[in-house]
């Protein structure tokens, strides 16, 4: 080969691989997301990033209700549901407390060593943790019947604790006796510390008999009368009385929620008008509020939970004051007076008569007037009669979950004329119905704007794809009048993976850049549902996961809590060319200052990692630090689980904070000026990965 013929083709070899080089970066050319750092026009809502809690899959009894005994009050449509008896056991109606007459009586087995009792099972066992104290309680009288001229005789009520499989000797771990004096009812109760933990531990409950004459005889017409039998945690949450159990609401709070919406979802509707949630049954002392079958006990025909009840132990006052808790608003949704619409059918005229709609209105005024009349007016006495003198200060009332029709136009026009007449500043939120999109909502938003509801609540379970397309929903939106309350989202994977997993909170991720690039036109936004019993669950995915001794914050609830404790005070525009990153290249960007940092999020849904700079436009003093969170798993399909709960969790370290020498070199990373005088950050995004960048800055 001549020397000419070599150079030569070296020389084609090295144009070529030049060219390739080039090609390569031209390809992956690090675009520059412009945060314009002085521009203040856009306030993030205060009640941005919240709660939506309905009671599905346990989420209340079983659940977030610390109370551990299932029917306490005898009143499931089966009296003894939850329960086991054995020995002599009746149940009767004609108990002390009006909306739950049902009680059970206990009497002589039949021969002194023979046992008379009531066993529960609590929700999937009960949950009883080592070195914890609980509160056992019943009401009880002895037996009405006079035992004039006989021998004395005592009754006592013993209770155990059990562990039914266990291989050890005893199956009870702990017991306790009370004696019960007087035909008169009255409260008993014993605080006692656990000696062990039992995730599914049971109650049981008998009754045990004294005589002086220490003869049977007079212990045969001996019996115990019991009453809503309670175990509860003395530790709930904010050590409330009929309070909420401990850990989850810990994981509830650690979200720094801007609103809680409560009760639902479906179940404010009911299956029928009669099964409604009625929140007048939910106030007042816990032993008279009336149980209601629990709409998702049977919606879905493969997973049915014919015990699933609500016992209204959770009921609007504590909705109320756990959001003051949290400092969230509270957002009560009630019944428009049209029973669920997906369940029936308007032949059978299933809703309220229009002429028969000023119960369900006086509700809604009733409520407002429970949560923010004085202590002198008569919901607001019920409220300050359950401990809150103060008013709890409301500003929200939504009318109505899924709805949709003409129907509920007409249904709702009468709530909003009388809200409006007599609380003008209370803020209605109206429907576009069960989907994100199609007819109905396309018909709803409209009559929304017009009835002049101040939000209007979207709904959209939705794909990957939905949630990759949509960063860009709202910035169409008109940008005066009703707003956006985004009540009811969560990636449901396609191909049925519907599960907490990674990828899932990701592209949720990448659509809310876009519920905060608007924080004009979205005023809330609440994922759902928000809690699930591992047990017991109907619908996932759900952002909490429980069993009865241990919490799992999913993948998505990282997502949410970034957002939350990140939401910021105001927007700032941050744009690549001009424009908002919404997808170009599969990155998504959003920022907001909150006090003196400026916070940009970023999605980057490929599985690459992708070079960017950071350029802090008008940024007068100096960056004087950083730090980069993000959520990450290498396995798109990996979820956290309640035995390994830290999975995929937000990791922090401190950004680079050293000069580019040369911010030319394209995998360089640090600060120069640009011909602007504008600060940069030569950075780059990994793949996959949830990015929170904050800067402290001057
Ligand atoms: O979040 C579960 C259910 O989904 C809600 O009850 C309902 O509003 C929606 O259809």
């Amino acid at each position: 080969m001549n020397g000419m013929y070599v150079k030569a083709l070296i020389m084609k070899r090295f144009a070529l691989f030049v060219g390739a080089v080039c090609a390569s970066v031209a390809m992956l050319a690090q675009p520059t997301l412009k945060i314009e750092t002085q521009d203040a026009g856009i306030p993030v809502q205060k009640t941005m990033y919240g709660l939506f809690f309905e009671d599905i899959n346990y989420a209340a009894d079983g659940g977030l209700y610390a109370e551990l005994v299932k029917n306490r009050s005898f009143e499931f449509d089966n009296p003894l549901m939850g329960w086991t008896t054995f020995g002599n056991v009746q149940v009767r109606d004609d108990g002390p407390f009006e909306r739950c007459p049902h009680y059970v009586r206990i009497g002589y087995a039949g021969h002194p060593v023979m046992f008379s009792g009531i066993e529960n099972e609590g929700f999937f066992g009960m949950g009883i943790e080592e070195g914890k104290q609980y509160r056992f309680s019943v009401w009880a009288r002895t037996a009405p019947f006079g035992k004039k001229g006989k021998p004395a005789a005592k009754e006592f009520v013993t209770f155990h604790l059990c562990d039914d499989d266990t291989m050890g000797e005893n199956q009870m771990f702990f017991d306790e006796v009370i004696e019960v004096e007087g035909k008169e009812w009255k409260r008993y109760e014993v605080v006692f510390t656990a000696p062990r933990t039992v995730s599914d531990a049971t109650l049981r409950i008998y009754l045990e008999t004294w005589s002086e004459d220490e003869s049977v005889e007079y212990r045969k017409d001996c019996c115990v009368d019991l009453e809503h039998i309670s175990l509860f945690p003395v530790d709930t949450y904010n050590n409330d009385e009929n309070g909420l159990r401990a850990d989850i609401a810990q994981a509830l709070a650690e979200l720094k929620p801007g609103v809680l919406r409560f009760p639902g979802g479906c179940i404010v509707e009911g299956t029928t008008l009669e099964q409604r949630y009625q929140w007048k049954n939910s106030v007042g002392p816990v032993e008279n509020r009336p149980v209601n079958m629990n709409r998702w006990n049977y919606t879905f025909a493969e997973r049915q939970f014919p015990d699933y009840y609500q016992s209204y132990g959770l009921g609007f006052y504590e909705f109320f004051r756990f959001a003051e808790e949290i400092g969230a608003e509270a957002l009560p949704v009630i019944s428009c007076g049209m029973a669920c619409q997906f369940q029936n059918d308007p032949n059978d005229k299933p809703h309220a008569a229009l002429k028969e709609l000023q119960p369900y209105i006086d509700d809604a005024l009733d409520l407002i007037e429970f949560a923010n009349g004085p202590a002198t007016s008569k919901w607001g006495k019920v409220r300050a009669d359950m401990g809150h003198p103060a008013p709890f200060n409301l500003h929200y009332l939504a009318v109505g979950n899924e709805q949709w029709g003409d129907d509920f136009i007409e249904h709702l026009k009468p709530f909003v004329e009388q809200i409006r007449a007599k609380y003008p500043d209370i803020k209605l939120i109206g429907s576009s119905g069960p989907y994100s999109g199609g007819e109905w909502f396309n018909d709803l938003w409209p009559q929304m704007r017009e009835l002049g509801c101040d939000l209007v609540d979207e709904h959209f379970y939705s794909s990957e794809t939905f949630f990759e397309n949509n960063a860009t929903r709202y910035d169409n939106y008109p940008r005066e009048g009703t707003k956006v309350f985004a009540g009811e989202y969560a990636c449901h994977g396609a191909d049925g993976k519907k599960f907490n997993h990674f990828n899932a909170a990701l592209v949720e991720s990448a659509f809310m850049t876009g519920l905060e690039r608007n924080a004009d036109v979205v005023y809330m936004a609440t994922y759902a549902p928000l809690l699930a019993h591992i047990q017991g669950w109907q619908w996932r995915p759900d952002l909490v996961w429980f069993d009865n001794t241990r919490v799992m914050r999913s993948c998505s609830y990282y997502v949410q809590q970034l957002y939350s404790v990140n939401k910021g005070d105001y927007v700032l525009p941050a744009k690549v060319d001009g424009k908002p990153l919404t997808g170009q290249q599969q990155l998504y960007a959003s920022a907001v200052r909150q006090g003196d940092e400026i916070i940009v999020k970023i999605t980057n849904l490929s599985k690459y990692s992708q070079p960017l700079n950071i350029e802090f436009d008008g940024l007068q003093g100096a960056v004087t630090g950083g730090t980069l969170t993000t959520l990450y798993s290498s396995d798109a399909m990996a979820e956290n689980t309640l035995d390994e709960p830290d999975k995929v969790i937000p990791v922090t370290k401190a950004v680079d904070m050293a000069r580019c020498q040369n911010p030319q070199d394209y995998w360089q990373k640090g600060w120069y000026r640009n011909d602007q005088g504008n600060r940069v950050l030569k950075t780059s995004v990994a793949g996959s990965t949830f990015s929170v960048f904050k800067f402290k800055v001057r």
